[in-house]
């Protein structure tokens, strides 16, 4: 049981106020007992002399004093109310207060009587005694009578009992005062220990407020004293974690707010394994939408083993750095690169953290450069090698044959040409890609852009007899554009809805107003394109059928260099198909 420090001071206190009581009333009763015996034993052996020598001067005549003695002892007896006796020089008791004259007769012999034989040694006798004459433990004082103590002897006797009633009454009276003051004493340190424990209570109080986290209360600073200074610290103290907490609280924000920002996903682990932070771009990453995340292994919520072994051999303690590439679905493919380290303090292991960087578009963008170099490679070996091929036939002697010189020299031509169209598209698009094409927008009427696109590939229509139509409405908005990237734009995709077109096929362009911007619809009645290419003819050199693409002089850049300068503008590009059918070609451009 818990006892509060009221009472626990109060029972101190009291109990050392016992003791000193005790200690009090043991060593004084005894003390006073010997105090009042001495001064009994003086007053009565002042009496004593005093009577002596008022005898021997008044009273005592020698020749009748033996006969006197009795009637003498009776009176002192009777007045002093003690017992008087007289005895003679030889032992023979006179006269006695408390016995008669025929009792005195049957008197022994008091000679040998202690306090008589010290007063006729000393002039003064004293001793205790049990009185075999009057049967009572008595205190005998004598003292000589007479010239030269010649006469007999005086002899005063008081009972003990007498100085044991005292000291029983006196017993008395102490206890009653002690009683007394016990029953005061508790009061006074009941209010004492409260006086002292109410300060110290009332900062117990405000202290477990303080562990509550309420700091608003302030102990009261009346006292100087050392409470006084407990006050002082404490309030200080209050202040001190109140401004540290709201540090950390601040911390804690940026924190949040660092680890929440981050694009990076972050997992941080304490010496056991067990996560103690995950932020939400993480959760994002993996889809974790459990809030129970703190205390629990990352397998039990990543359910890839190779995120746990890279914490298990951090925790270990077998790497402080571990950096590992991991491919995961979720469900699509995402490529991560994980780098865990260790966190050390005071050359301790206290925990691990793990940065997961998304390197899904960076290894995408590495693989399509790679494409990229080895396609331009390919396109480039192809008219080159044609070009040496015939040129060293040439050279080896078919120069002579006059047919064959022209024939050679159209394909040298040809070949020559399209190496220097592709080297030109390869320009433009690293110009559009690295944002350094001018682009120069301008209010225009678009309907002049697509009519001078439609006469150059006049003719090439009309080899494959194909019709070209327009759906354009009069008095159309103008749009902001850069009119020869436009152009450049419209040649690529009627080119391509020509190329890819059957013979005696037909075109249709239609534009509209939709929205902001101005709709243009490139419909042709070719081959088509099917589903799973779609996505991908926007890409660089990709082209559905390689060989036939390549038959009709195309190097798969075009539509490349459309999409970027159709974004360039702000507006979007997009492609309708179906195999067989033909396709439509879409883009939107802003309207001025
Ligand atoms: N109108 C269309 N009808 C059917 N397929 C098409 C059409 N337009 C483009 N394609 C397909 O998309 C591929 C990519 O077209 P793109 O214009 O980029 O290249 P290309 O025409 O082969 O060569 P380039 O335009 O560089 O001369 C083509 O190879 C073709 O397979
Ligand atoms: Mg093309």
């Amino acid at each position: 049981m818990r006892i509060k420090l009221h009472w626990r001071l109060t029972f101190i206190f009291y109990f050392v106020f016992i003791l000193v009581l005790l200690i009090g009333y043991f060593y004084l009763i005894p003390q006073l007992r010997l105090y009042f015996e001495h001064s009994l034993k003086n007053n009565i052996k002042n009496q004593l002399f005093l009577d002596k020598h008022l005898l021997e001067k008044y009273l005592i005549d020698e020749d009748t004093f033996i006969e006197d003695a009795d009637a003498i002892s009776d009176r002192m007896g009777e007045e002093l109310g003690i017992r008087v006796t007289i005895i003679g020089i030889d032992g023979v008791v006179l006269g006695d207060s408390d016995l008669s004259k025929e009792e005195l007769k049957y008197v022994e012999n008091h000679l040998d009587r202690l306090e008589i034989k010290k007063a006729q040694e000393n002039g003064f006798g004293i001793s205790k005694r049990f009185s075999r004459t009057v049967k009572k433990d008595l205190l005998y004082m004598a003292v000589p009578l007479g010239k030269d103590n010649s006469l007999g002897f005086l002899r005063f006797a008081i009972p003990l009992r007498d100085i044991e009633l005292f000291e029983a009454k006196l017993k008395r009276i102490v206890f009653l005062a002690l009683l007394l003051m016990l029953g005061f004493g508790l009061l006074l340190f009941f209010s004492l220990s409260s006086y002292i424990s109410k300060p110290l209570l009332e900062m117990v109080e405000i202290a477990k407020s303080y562990a509550k986290g309420n700091f608003l209360i302030k102990p009261p600073l009346r006292l100087k004293d050392e409470i006084g200074e407990l006050a002082k610290a404490l309030s200080i103290m209050s202040e001190e974690i109140k401004n540290k907490i709201e540090k950390i609280e601040q911390d804690k924000t940026s924190l949040d707010a660092v680890l929440s920002s981050m694009f990076e996903g972050i997992i941080v682990t304490d010496k056991n394994g067990e996560i103690t932070l995950m932020n939400p771009s993480l959760k994002n990453l993996f889809s974790i939408n459990n809030s129970l995340i703190q205390g629990r292994r990352p397998i039990e919520i990543i359910r890839y083993i190779d995120v746990q072994s890279i914490v298990d051999e951090i925790i270990e303690g077998k790497q402080k750095f571990v950096s590992e590439e991991v491919k995961i679905n979720l469900p699509e493919e995402k490529i991560l690169k994980i780098n865990g380290t260790a966190i050390i303090r005071d050359d301790k292991l206290e925990g691990a953290v793990l940065v997961f960087h998304d390197i899904t578009e960076l290894r995408r963008l590495e693989k399509i450069r790679q494409d990229f170099v080895a396609n331009v490679s390919h396109e480039l070996r192809t008219p080159v090698s044609s070009i040496k091929g015939y040129a060293e036939t040439l050279l080896e002697g078919a120069m002579e044959d006059r047919k064959n010189l022209s024939e050679f020299i159209s394909i040298i031509y040809n070949e020559s040409n399209r190496l220097a169209n592709l080297i030109d598209d390869l320009l433009d698009l690293s110009k559009i890609e690295s944002g350094k094409m001018e682009m120069l927008l301008r209010p225009l009427e678009i309907i002049n852009i697509v009519k001078k696109c439609v006469n150059i590939l006049e003719n090439k229509a009309r080899e494959k007899s194909i019709t070209v139509s327009l759906d354009i409405p009069k008095n159309l908005p103008k749009v902001l554009g850069d009119d020869k990237r436009l152009s450049q734009v419209f040649l690529n995709l009627l080119d391509n809805a020509i190329k890819y077109n059957q013979q005696g096929g037909s075109i249709n362009i239609s534009i509209f107003v939709k929205n902001r911007f101005l709709q243009v619809d490139i419909s042709d009645t070719g081959i088509g394109i099917s589903q799973k290419d779609i996505p991908r003819i926007f890409e660089r050199f990709y082209r559905v059928d390689k060989g036939r693409s390549r038959q009709l002089g195309g190097t798969g850049l075009g539509l490349s260099i459309v999409k970027h300068i159709i974004q360039a503008h702000r507006g979007q590009v997009w492609v309708n198909s179906e195999l067989g059918k033909g396709s439509t070609f879409s883009f939107t451009i802003p309207l001025v």
